[in-house]
C-alpha cells in the first residue's frame, strides 16, 4: 500500500544501495538475492557493480549493502580499491549498513576476509550495522544460504524501522 505523508510527500519507503564485486558471479548472485528480498520488504533498491560506483553515492540511501569477493589470501577486490579507500573520508551517520559476501572455506583463516574489512570500513563511517556480517561459501545455493540472505535483508529493514 502506498502511504502518503502529507508533510513529506510520497511514502516513507526506505531506499537501499547494494554494491557488489564479482569475478565468477557468486557475489552478484548474493547481491541479487539480497536485492530481491529487500524489494519484497518494500525497499526501493539500486544495485550496482563496485567499479561503477562512487562511494559518495552511499550518502543518498537509507540502507547500504556491500557484497565483496575475497581473493589471494584475504585480499580485497582490486577493482574496488578506490571505493574502499574513499570510505575512509565518508560520514554515513544515521545510515544502516550490512556486509555479506561469498568466499571459499578452503582458504581457512582467509575465508571471506573482504567481508570483515568492508564491515570495519563501513563502521568507520559512523553508519550503524543493521545486520550481522554474513559469509557464504561459494555459490548461494543451499536453503540455509537463501534463508541467511533473506534474514540478512529483513534484519537491515528492521534496524532501519527501529531507528
Ligand atoms: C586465486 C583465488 C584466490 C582466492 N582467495 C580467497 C581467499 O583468500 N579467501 C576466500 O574466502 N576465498 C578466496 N577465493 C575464493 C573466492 O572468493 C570464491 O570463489 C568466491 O565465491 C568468488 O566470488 P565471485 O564468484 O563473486 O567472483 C579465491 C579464489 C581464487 C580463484
Amino acid at each position: 500500500m502506498l502511504r502518503i505523508n502529507l508533510k513529506e510527500g510520497y511514502s516513507n519507503m526506505p531506499t537501499a544501495k547494494v554494491v557488489f564485486a564479482t569475478i565468477t558471479g557468486n557475489n552478484e548472485d548474493c547481491a541479487d538475492i539480497i536485492t530481491e528480498a529487500l524489494e519484497d520488504l518494500g525497499v526501493e533498491v539500486d544495485e550496482t557493480e563496485i567499479s561503477q560506483t562512487d562511494a559518495s553515492e552511499l550518502k543518498d540511501y537509507d540502507i547500504n549493502v556491500i557484497v565483496p569477493y575475497t581473493y589471494d589470501e584475504g585480499a580485497l577486490p582490486e577493482e574496488g580499491m578506490d571505493f574502499f579507500d574513499d570510505l575512509a573520508d565518508l560520514d554515513l551517520s544515521g545510515k544502516i549498513f550490512g556486509v555479506a559476501g561469498s568466499g571459499d572455506t578452503f582458504y581457512e583463516e582467509y575465508y571471506c576476509l573482504a567481508v570483515d574489512k568492508f564491515s570495519a570500513a563501513m563502521a568507520g563511517t559512523n553508519a550503524t550495522k543493521g545486520a550481522e556480517d554474513l559469509k557464504i561459501n561459494l555459490a548461494p545455493e543451499s536453503q540455509e544460504d537463501l534463508d541467511n540472505l533473506d534474514n540478512f535483508a529483513s534484519d537491515l529493514v528492521n534496524s532501519f524501522n527501529s531507528k
